[in-house]
């Protein structure tokens, strides 16, 4: 019989996108996929560290399927750990969780099926950390996509940026993207197969830089991402996403992209973490403030309105309240339709490691209510200003909160809910707004398309 595999994903959507690529690999390599921990013969949790609570969560989760297997008298299933944490922690993970069985580095995805052969032929401890291989395979099959409507793509892995707070440079390696021609061979696949959204993805998708031109011949832009985009906009495919933009390498150019094509989305993410620039210099982020306050006249003023979003962290080492109040000051200028806030959180290895991390818990708490308060209320007056409006919405899911409703995303990447069949699912849909909640709309199907 087939060895049955259980993948858990944590973390961002490059490990979604990975998640996605291993099951296919294993697929291909004849083991069975499952979508629950009970009875599998195999589970790997794909972890991340961007934050340490994220990292917790990790070795929690190994000690309750372990005892999961042994309450139902089950043999311990093999316990892999993938992603984020594998490459930071490699070998130290067997010691502090004996119940893992293999490591699998965030480059090693595709060698997954050998590596489970070894440890399930016997073999103690089995581990990869290497890079990644020439002519990898980034293929994803559609079985083994989350949804069949929306497809993650990634364009670009790693990062070179090194952001003194941020462990991604060292789990994920420097970036290396894919070229132009594959990305755009994999958008017209997953357009003929029926998606209707693609997000492009990377950690920071607009440093984009393949080492050849195939694919991009023919397409203009100021930079090789701004090329990309045009290449994939003529591919036809009806929605195009992105995310995350890094603000130095934003140029405005990829907004008249978005302005010439009807098929780029209007929505833009761009992390900003600070508003001072005497920590933005701290945090190493290459930025100061005003250089962001002029990416972002350049989306506010576009002739189409662009949805902006963002990731802020309070209580970075040194922060005093006058800093926090240009950060306040800031998002108040920006008035972002959705702002991720975090904590900051100290990882070990980065350089903000060894700052003196003077900001006391109740602080950062206090800061980040404040600046939620402050952000609401700016995102309450957005998401109602669409109340009356019409937006194309397309129908994802059965809203988990009512059955009658189906939920969806709008172009400009906001939840909206409305009542609707099920058959609706996958259709792109005119949907008129006649209710704001907070992170959500609601509206009504607009008649001739029930
Ligand atoms: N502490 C808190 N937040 C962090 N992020 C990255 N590293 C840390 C850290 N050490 C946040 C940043 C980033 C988002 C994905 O996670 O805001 O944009
Ligand atoms: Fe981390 Fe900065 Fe790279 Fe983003 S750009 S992944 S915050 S180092």
């Amino acid at each position: 019989m087939k060895s049955k595999v259980y993948i858990e994903t944590f973390g961002c959507q490059m490990n979604v996108a990975d998640t996605e690529r291993a099951a296919t690999g294993l697929r291909k390599a004849g083991y069975d996929l499952t979508t629950v921990a009970a009875g599998a013969d195999v589970v790997l949790l794909n972890t991340c560290s961007v934050r340490e609570r994220a990292e917790r969560k990790v070795f929690r989760r190994i000690n309750e399927i372990r005892s999961e297997a042994k309450r139902a008298g089950q043999l311990k299933p093999l316990i892999g750990v993938m992603g984020c944490v594998a490459q930071l922690e490699g070998e130290a993970i067997f010691q502090n969780a004996p119940a893992v069985d293999l490591i699998v580095g965030t480059q090693a995805t595709d060698r997954i099926p050998s590596l489970i052969e070894r440890a399930q032929g016997g073999e103690a401890a089995v581990i990869d950390l290497d890079e990644r291989q020439e002519g990898e395979v980034w293929d994803v099959s559609p079985a083994e996509r989350r949804s069949p409507y929306v497809a993650f793509v990634p364009i670009i892995e790693g990062c070179n940026k090194f952001c003194s707070f941020c462990i991604v440079p060292y789990s994920r390696g420097r970036e290396r993207s894919r070229p132009a021609s594959e990305i755009v061979a994999e958008a017209k696949r997953l357009q003929a197969l029926g998606y209707k959204e693609i997000h492009l993805i990377g950690q920071n998708v607009n440093s984009y830089r393949p080492r050849v031109e195939d694919g991009l011949e023919g397409f203009a832009g100021a930079t090789r991402f701004c090329r990309l985009l045009r290449a994939v906009a003529a591919t036809g495919l009806p929605r195009i996403k992105f995310t995350t933009s890094f603000p130095r390498d934003f140029h405005p150019d990829i907004v008249t992209a978005i302005e010439e094509n009807p098929n780029l989305c209007d929505w833009v993410h761009l992390p900003v973490q600070s508003g001072s620039d005497r920590i933005l210099k701290l945090m190493r982020r290459g930025h100061k403030r005003s250089d962001y306050l002029a990416r972002i006249e350049r989306i506010k003023n576009s002739s189409r309105r662009l949805a902006l979003t963002s990731d802020i962290i309070v209580g970075f080492p040194g922060e005093t309240d006058e800093d926090f109040q240009q950060t306040i000051e800031l998002v108040r200028q920006c008035d972002y339709d959705s702002l991720f806030i975090f904590k900051y959180s100290k990882r070990a290895g980065t350089p903000a490691a060894e700052f003196h991390d003077n900001v006391p818990e109740t602080e950062k708490t206090a800061r980040f209510i404040e600046l939620e308060k402050v952000h609401r209320a700016a995102q309450e007056k957005i998401y109602r200003s669409y109340v009356g409006r019409t937006l194309s919405v397309l129908a994802e899911r059965q809203s988990s909160r009512s059955e009658k409703d189906l939920s969806g995303h709008s172009t400009c990447h906001k939840v909206v809910n409305f009542e609707g069949d099920s058959s609706l699912e996958g259709e792109i849909v005119d949907v008129l707004v006649t209710a704001a909640k907070t992170n959500s709309l609601y509206g009504n199907l607009l008649q001739d398309q029930r």
